[in-house]
């Protein structure tokens, strides 16, 4: 029997709706598979805030620093959206990311045949698309400096960042992004705006050398406008997609819309060593929480990502996964994949669906 502490992080919104779901399907898998879970739940977020006054507390890093792998739901709100950025929610999630050290995030977007109804992109162009975005998730413009507020020469007010990266962070994810494109289909597109940004330049220049490494996989590159724009032409030129921290922020919310919905994108979050943070894409959704209405999927799919990236139990992966699928044949949908002829139910029975799947799925070897 194997053993491991979870440390769950429900935080704000639907967080907590979602993160429930995910505990029950990773108690079951565990029950099957001989794995117990030791789940420590600790306070993120806007959630921390109005508790112990600080977004991540201190308690909450020291114990997910002590678990084998942290599983998030979602941060923020619009009660703390006026927050100074120290007492912000987000500013909890950067600190969390941050004292992880988990500088390379993997955001993994395919189209299931299952939902190519659900894409806002015509059939053709979005079935089989099945593409991963390698974000650069602990340096750029959300940790750079200098950064703040401040007066110009006129005595306008003024707010300021700065895009900055270091050789050694981009050898780092680049490495990761070509060991990624290398167990996939071998093709890797690094995006930055090297047009324009020095910070871009210096990436193309470091990926470009990385590459000299991996000469069986083949490197191209392109401007994030362009990436944009070909992400919803033909989305199925990608394979694997490497780039910075914001750029990939942006680029995976848009690679969830040809998938169906953000609610299906799992995230995982990994450092050299100790704990890897595993978290859906979407934010709290404040319009639909506590609502029973978010769809659990992308939290229950990032628990799969835990178990094989996390803890390397690929067999209780592969059974969460095939679970998933199973329920959504069956015809269980939420409402943001919801279409005619399907079975439209809330988080909490989209969950229960996922659990009679798992108790009969034989994963595949
Ligand atoms: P969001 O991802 O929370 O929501 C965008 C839209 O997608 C909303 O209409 C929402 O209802 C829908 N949606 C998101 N997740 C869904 C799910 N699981 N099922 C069904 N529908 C879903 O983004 P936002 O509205 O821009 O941000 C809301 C708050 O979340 C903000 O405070 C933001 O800072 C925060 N945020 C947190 C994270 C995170 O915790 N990692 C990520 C993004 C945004
Ligand atoms: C995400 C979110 C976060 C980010 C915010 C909430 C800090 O949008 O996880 O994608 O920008 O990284
Ligand atoms: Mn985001």
């Amino acid at each position: 029997q194997k053993r491991y502490t979870i440390t769950l992080l429900p935080g704000d919104g639907i967080g907590p709706e979602v993160i429930s779901v995910a505990k029950e399907v990773l108690k079951l898998t565990g029950s099957l598979e001989g794995i117990e879970f030791g789940f420590q739940e600790m306070p993120v977020g806007g959630s921390a805030l109005d508790l112990i006054g600080l977004p991540l507390p201190k308690e909450t890093l020291s114990a997910a620093k002590q678990s084998d792998a942290v599983l998030l739901g979602a941060i923020g709100g619009y009660k703390w959206d006026n927050n100074e950025k120290h007492l912000k929610p987000e500013t909890g999630l950067l600190q969390l990311r941050e004292g992880l050290k988990v500088f390379a995030n993997l955001r993994p977007a395919s189209v299931l045949p299952q939902l190519v109804d659900a894409s806002t992109l015509k059939k053709e162009i979005a079935e089989g698309v099945d593409l991963m975005v390698v974000r650069e998730l602990t340096g750029g413009i959300y940790f750079g400096k200098p950064r703040g507020f401040s007066t110009n020469e006129n005595g306008d007010e003024i707010g300021f960042n700065t895009e900055v990266y270091a050789t050694y962070e981009i050898d780092r994810i680049a490495r990761i992004a070509f060991e990624t494109a290398r167990k996939r289909c071998g093709k890797l597109c690094s995006v930055d705006k090297a047009n324009v940004l020095e910070a871009s330049m210096l990436w193309r220049k470091r990926v470009t050398a990385i590459a000299s490494e991996y000469p069986d996989v083949e490197l191209s590159h392109m401007y994030v406008d362009n990436a944009a724009m070909q992400l919803v032409r033909n989305p199925k030129q990608f394979d694997t997609i490497v780039t910075n921290n914001i750029f990939g922020d942006i680029l995976s919310d848009e690679a969830s819309m040809i998938t169906g919905s953000i609610g299906m994108l799992p995230s995982a979050s990994l450092g050299e060593s100790g704990p890897g943070l595993f978290e859906p894409i979407h934010g709290s959704a404040p319009d639909i929480a506590g609502q029973d209405k978010a769809n659990p999927l992308a939290t229950v799919l990032s628990a799969a990502m835990l178990l094989r990236y996390g803890l390397g139990e690929e067999n209780a992966a592969k059974r969460i996964e095939a679970a998933v699928l199973d329920a959504l044949n069956r015809g269980f949908r939420t409402g943001d994949i919801h279409s005619a002829g399907n079975k439209l139910v809330g988080c909490k029975a989209m969950g229960d669906e996922v659990l009679k799947s798992v108790d009969s799925q034989i994963p595949a070897a």
